[in-house]
């Protein structure tokens, strides 16, 4: 079960590597587009991570408080990736500052997840 539990993580893991990965490469590769890889890296990390949110596989306590922020994050991400995508094809691009903040509110996600304990 803990294994299994493991197994799930590094789907998780996975899935945020894909968001932040993809991210990343149009930060500085300089076209700042959003992609489909971002939503798909979104998906994959959220129902690792809703998974995850069950106290199964587990000795310890789950922080459902610390669970409960980043799903609200996750959930901001999701709307900032939705509404990006809809400027985009309308206009070509998506506004800088909505780019900027699906990298920083993944990293804030990432960093809640390693330094909430
Ligand atoms: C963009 C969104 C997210 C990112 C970047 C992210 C990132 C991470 C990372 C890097 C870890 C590994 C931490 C460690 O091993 O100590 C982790 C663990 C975890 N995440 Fe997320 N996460 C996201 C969304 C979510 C959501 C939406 C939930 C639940 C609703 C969630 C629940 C969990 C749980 C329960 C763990 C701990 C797994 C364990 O040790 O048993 N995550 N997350």
């Amino acid at each position: 079960m803990e294994f299994l539990r493991h197994l799930v993580v590094l789907v998780h893991l996975v899935g945020f590597a894909l968001l932040f990965g993809a991210w990343a490469v149009e930060a500085f590769g300089g076209r700042r587009h959003i992609t489909r890889l971002m939503n798909w890296g979104l998906a994959v990390a959220a129902a690792a991570g809703l998974a995850l949110a069950a106290p199964w596989g587990t000795e310890g306590e789950l922080n459902y408080a610390k669970i409960g922020v980043k799903l609200v994050i996750l959930l901001v991400i999701g709307a900032l990736l939705g509404i990006g995508s809809a400027r985009q094809r309308k206009n070509g691009s998506a506004p800088s500052a909505l780019f900027w903040s699906i990298g920083v509110l993944t990293l804030v996600n990432a960093g809640i997840a390693v330094l909430w304990v």
